[in-house]
Order: C-alpha cells, then structure tokens, then sequence
C-alpha cells in the first residue's frame, strides 16, 4: 500500500501535534501536510522541531468552509486523511454546542465528501482514519468496560458530535464503499494540552498558586493515556488496520479525579521543593459539570490481540515526564493563555 501523502487535520492542536512529529520522523518518504485551522487550541509552537523537515508541510484552512475543503482536497490528492481536527473540551461544548455541530459533524462530512469526489470509485492505497473517542459510548457505572460493539449512548454536546461524526464515517463506507477505519480513544495526557483539561489546568494553578476546581465530589473516574502512546496507536492503525473496522484504544489506567489531582500535587510539591501538601489545600470542590459522565474504561485488548499494540510508559513515567514538560515550558503556558489567546482561557478559568 502506499498511503505516502497524507493530510493530518488538527495537527496544530494536542493529539495532532504528536502524530505529526511522529509520521514526519519516522516516516521520511511520506509528504505530510498539517490541515489546521489554528483556533484557541492549535498552536504552531507545538511542531517548531519539525516544521523546517522536508516531508512536512502546514495549510491553514477550516474544515467547516466546504468550498475551501473540496478544492483543498482535490488540488493535494491525498493517499491518506487522518482526521482529528475537532472542538473537544466538553466544558465548551455545555457552553457552544453549535460550534461543536458544525466543527466536528459537517466538518468531518466535509472531508467525506471530499474524498469520495477526488478519489471518486479508486480506493486502491487509500484510507479516511477518522479518530475519535469513547465518550461517544457513554458513561458506566462502577463495573464494565467499553468494547468497540458497546451501544452508542453519548451524553454531552461534545460526545453527541463525535457519535455523529462517527456514524456519518460508518455510512460513507457502509454506501459508497469508502475505505475508512475508526479509533476511539481514552483521556489523553501530555505536552502541548491546552490548559483547560484537568492535567495541565490543575498543574498550571498549582504553578500559580491558584485554586485547584473538583467538580462535584470528585468521584468520577478517567483511563489515562500518554499522548505519544496514542499516536503510536495511530500510527499501527493507519497501517496495518483493517479497512471498516473500529479499534478501542486505553491505557488499562484508570483513576478517580480526585485521587489523580492528590497525586499531582503530590508530585508537584516535590518538583517546586514546596512543603508537602502546600498543593492540596489549594483543592476547591466546586459546582458539578452538568451532566457529568461518571466512568469511562476501555478495554483495548482487540487492538493489543490483532495489531500487537502496546503503552510504552507506565503512568508514573508519563505523569512525571508531562510535568516535568509543563515545568520547563512555562512560556508556551504564558504564550496559551495570554494575548489573543486570553480571552478563550478567561472566558473558563478567570477566577
Ligand atoms: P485539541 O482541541 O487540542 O486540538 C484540535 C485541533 O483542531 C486544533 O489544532 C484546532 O486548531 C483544530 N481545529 C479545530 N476546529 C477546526 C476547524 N474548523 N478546521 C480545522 N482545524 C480545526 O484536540 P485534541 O485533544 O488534540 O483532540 C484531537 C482529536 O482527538 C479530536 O478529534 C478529539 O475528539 C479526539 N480525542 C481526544 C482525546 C483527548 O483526551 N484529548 C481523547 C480521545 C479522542
Ligand atoms: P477533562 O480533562 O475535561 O476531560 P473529559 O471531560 O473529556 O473526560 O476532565 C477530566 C475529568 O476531570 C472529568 O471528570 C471532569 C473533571 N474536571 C474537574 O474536576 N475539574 C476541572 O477543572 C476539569 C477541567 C475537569
């Protein structure tokens, strides 16, 4: 298969950024183009050790204007789509779903339509890699897992529009034949998270300071996955994934939010040589999210099983490597949440 020119959507965000450093590094023969339409949460700091690399290539451009799409996708010629290029902080979505509707649900068919026309019956060596993530399944209760046959059930704004998305991916190949694979992944952790997530909001407050927000009781319960340990899923998936087919992927990893932030500040403490529990009296529990799904867990074993994939960090590694990347980047947190960014981080986290 060749697959060798791909167009990353989202590339200048969180997850995306990491799939670019790795198909550009390890992949020197593909031609890599980063479609981003850089709102608050893509930034292009995220890729300055790869941006200079011949096989890598950025278009600033917007998923949602399908004029540009279609001309865009026809005039590249794309082997290969892998679509992350999303809104995906639920908190926004409680605030914005519309934004959410036209981003990741006519955004996403946008594309579809896109390569249904440019590669119109010829799928020979091509793939639409659409990823997404388990929230699309709901939330459990203190027992179970999600399996990749697990019924639909989303529960927020966010979710129902990666469900959505998901399903229009489902029947673009179920009527018109494309070649497409679908990844629904667990919480991300890492470098490069915009600070409105729970990781790297609670380690810049803890920087700062700040109080730490618990929504509700802080009960809930997340799989946590490092970031490079996705992208190396993703990176299995788009080649060796078998065309229609939908693979879970988790870090076996789960923990209550509030055991994870007492940790953190744990850590935290340590690495600011602050006395111990100087970080966790900053714990404020505040009002829930509405709606707030209550337990996801993965179980990832069809990929582990047919693919041989694998985490590569546990999570005391990763946890420490994240904060030891936020520490020595305290720019890139002032760049993200000061200037034209300010008033997207105020709009959530002024207090
Ligand atoms: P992110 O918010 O950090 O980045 C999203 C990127 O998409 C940004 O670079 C942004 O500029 C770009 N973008 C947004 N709207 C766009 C538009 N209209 N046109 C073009 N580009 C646009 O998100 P992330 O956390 O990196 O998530 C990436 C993908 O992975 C999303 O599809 C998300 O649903 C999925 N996912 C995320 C997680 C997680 O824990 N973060 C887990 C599973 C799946
Ligand atoms: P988040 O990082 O927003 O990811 P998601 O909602 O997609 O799982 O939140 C992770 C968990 O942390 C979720 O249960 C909500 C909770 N949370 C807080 O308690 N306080 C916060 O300030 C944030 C951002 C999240």
């Amino acid at each position: 298969m060749s697959k060798k020119k791909i167009i990353i959507t989202g590339g200048a965000g969180f997850i995306g950024s990491h799939v670019i450093r790795r198909f550009v590094n390890n992949y020197p023969d593909y031609n890599i183009i980063n479609l981003d339409k850089l709102t608050y949460a893509g930034n292009l700091e995220n890729l300055r050790d790869v941006e200079k690399k011949s096989n890598y290539s950025f278009v600033k451009g917007d998923i949602t204007d399908r004029e540009f799409i279609l001309s865009f996708i026809e005039k590249e010629q794309p082997d290969g789509i892998i679509h992350l290029a999303a809104e995906s902080h639920v908190d926004r979505s409680i605030r914005n779903p519309m934004e959410f509707l036209l981003t990741n649900i006519v955004g996403t068919v946008n594309l579809l339509d896109a390569v249904r026309e440019t590669w119109k019956d010829n799928f020979d060596g091509k793939l639409f890699y659409h990823i997404s993530t388990d929230e699309v399944y709901g939330s459990l209760g203190d027992t179970g897992f999600f399996l990749e046959d697990t019924p639909y059930d989303p529960q927020s704004p966010y979710s129902a529009s990666k469900a959505s998305s998901d399903h229009f991916v489902r029947a673009y190949r179920n009527t018109f034949g494309l070649p497409v694979v679908i990844s629904n992944c667990s919480n991300n952790y890492g470098p490069n998270q915009f600070p409105e997530k729970l990781l790297p909001l609670m380690i810049n407050n803890i920087r700062s300071s700040k109080p730490l927000p618990i929504y509700g009781k802080g009960e809930n319960i997340r799989d946590w996955l490092y970031v490079e340990d996705h992208a190396s899923a993703i990176d299995v998936i788009y080649h060796q994934g078998k065309t229609g087919d939908t693979y879970n992927i988790g870090g076996d990893n789960e923990w209550k939010n509030i055991d994870l932030v007492k940790l953190l500040c744990e850590i935290m403490d340590q690495k600011l040589k602050r006395l111990s529990g100087t970080a966790e009296k900053l714990i404020t529990y505040v009002t829930d999210r509405a709606g707030h799904d209550m337990r996801y867990a993965i179980d990832a074993s069809k990929l582990k099983n047919e693919l041989n994939w694998s985490p590569s960090l546990t999570f005391e590694v990763g946890l420490e490597k994240t904060v030891d990347w936020y520490m020595a980047n305290e720019e890139w947190l002032e760049n993200v949440t000061s200037g034209q960014y300010k008033k997207y981080y105020d709009a959530y986290y002024s207090s």
